[in-house]
């Protein structure tokens, strides 16, 4: 049965990638029948608005879409095209799982999923000066949102995510020994939670620093992790950096009517139209889409490939082998039928 999908190419080296994606996605034989929907640049070139309603009317119709990198102009007034996405769906859950696929790195084993509540907290944009003397900027002033409903729903998330994938351990990272209201609502909200799940899956709480610390020393040591938007932001990229860095790392960002699958990258202008850039990060995002419509066989037989073919020291130029895009995507193809 096709299941319809929204596919934006995006910027940069998005179109690039999204080529060898789909390439790979139509040998697996996946069942997306691709609305393909321009965001981004390309949108501001043809139209003005760089998210224009085309495509928002696109992913109300499939609820579901694989995005390539989107550039926001730093002039211009705009304001973030990944921050209205998620606003527009109400897409609460930010989920970046990073797991080791290239052995002989630094940290070998790593398998940690990160669930960042992606709509409140100090990203709400509730920012303003005040003007002292003659300096019109010489104080800055940023208000948080944490909402009790939202910390709920995000936390529950998580453990369910946790009960799903046969996972032990959700960790709650929090600062409420200073953020006392901020995010002392967000922790008391884990431990609220965290006893429905009692004898199912297990509860630790980290304060945000220490658990930055820890995760450098000893990584093994978590499973899940939900935390606060900001936090979660930054910890989400320490967790990428733990298995190679940003061209592996797949993120999803998930509402109760919609889900936007996409590589945590952005559209890396200074290698776009080479044809070198790294189709990983969109295409394990592609592999989560497929978990996420409960076609997770699918999602497996596509990770292993690309074990496979990282093993067999086929690889990008930013993972230190010298395949194009193009040859990366084909080899990636050849071992989708090895068992
Ligand atoms: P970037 O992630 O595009 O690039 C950082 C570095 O990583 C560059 O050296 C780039 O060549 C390299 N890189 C990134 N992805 C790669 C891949 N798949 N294969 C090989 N190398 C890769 O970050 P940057 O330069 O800060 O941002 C560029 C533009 O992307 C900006 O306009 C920004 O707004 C946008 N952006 C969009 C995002 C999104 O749509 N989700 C996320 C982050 C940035
Ligand atoms: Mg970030």
């Amino acid at each position: 049965r096709p299941i319809p999908a929204t596919l934006i190419p995006g910027d940069g080296i998005g179109p690039e990638i999204t080529e060898a994606v789909v390439s790979i996605l139509d040998a697996l034989g996946t069942p997306f029948e691709w609305d393909r929907q321009v965001g981004g640049m390309a949108a501001i070139k043809e139209g003005g608005d760089p998210l224009p309603s085309s495509l928002i009317d696109s992913i109300r119709r499939t609820k579901l879409a694989l995005k390539g990198p989107l550039t926001t102009p730093v002039s211009g007034g705009f304001r973030s095209v990944n921050v209205r996405l998620r606003e527009e769906f109400g897409l609460y859950a930010n989920l970046r799982p990073a797991k080791t696929m290239m052995p002989g790195g630094r940290y070998d084993d790593i398998d940690i999923v990160l669930v960042r509540e992606n709509l409140e907290g100090l990203y709400v944009g509730f920012e303003h000066y005040i003007a002292v003397g003659d300096d019109p900027q010489a104080v800055a002033i940023s208000s948080g949102i944490n909402t009790r409903s939202e910390a709920r729903r995000i936390i529950r998330f998580a453990f369910e995510y946790a009960l799903r994938h046969g996972r032990k351990k959700v960790t709650i990272v929090h600062k409420a020994n200073v953020l006392k209201a901020l995010t002392g609502l967000f922790l008391e909200a884990g431990r609220e939670i965290a006893r429905e799940y009692e004898g199912r899956v297990q509860m630790d709480e980290r304060i945000v620093d220490a658990c930055a610390m820890q995760l450098v020393l000893n990584p093994w040591q978590f499973d899940v992790i939900v935390t606060t938007n900001l936090f979660g932001d930054i910890l989400s990229d320490l967790i990428a950096g733990l298995i190679g860095g940003l061209g592996m790392a797949p993120g999803a960002n998930i509402g109760e009517s919609a889900a936007i699958f996409e590589a945590v990258h952005g559209s890396a202008p200074d290698i776009a139209g080479q044809g070198v850039a790294n189709p990983l990060a969109m295409l394990l995002a592609a592999a989560l889409m497929l978990d996420h419509i409960s076609l997770g066989d699918q999602a497996n037989r596509l990770r292993a490939a690309v074990l496979r073919t990282l093993r067999d020291n086929v690889r990008t130029r930013d993972l230190g082998g010298a395949a194009s895009t193009k040859d990366f995507a084909s080899a990636i193809v050849a071992r989708l039928g090895d068992q």
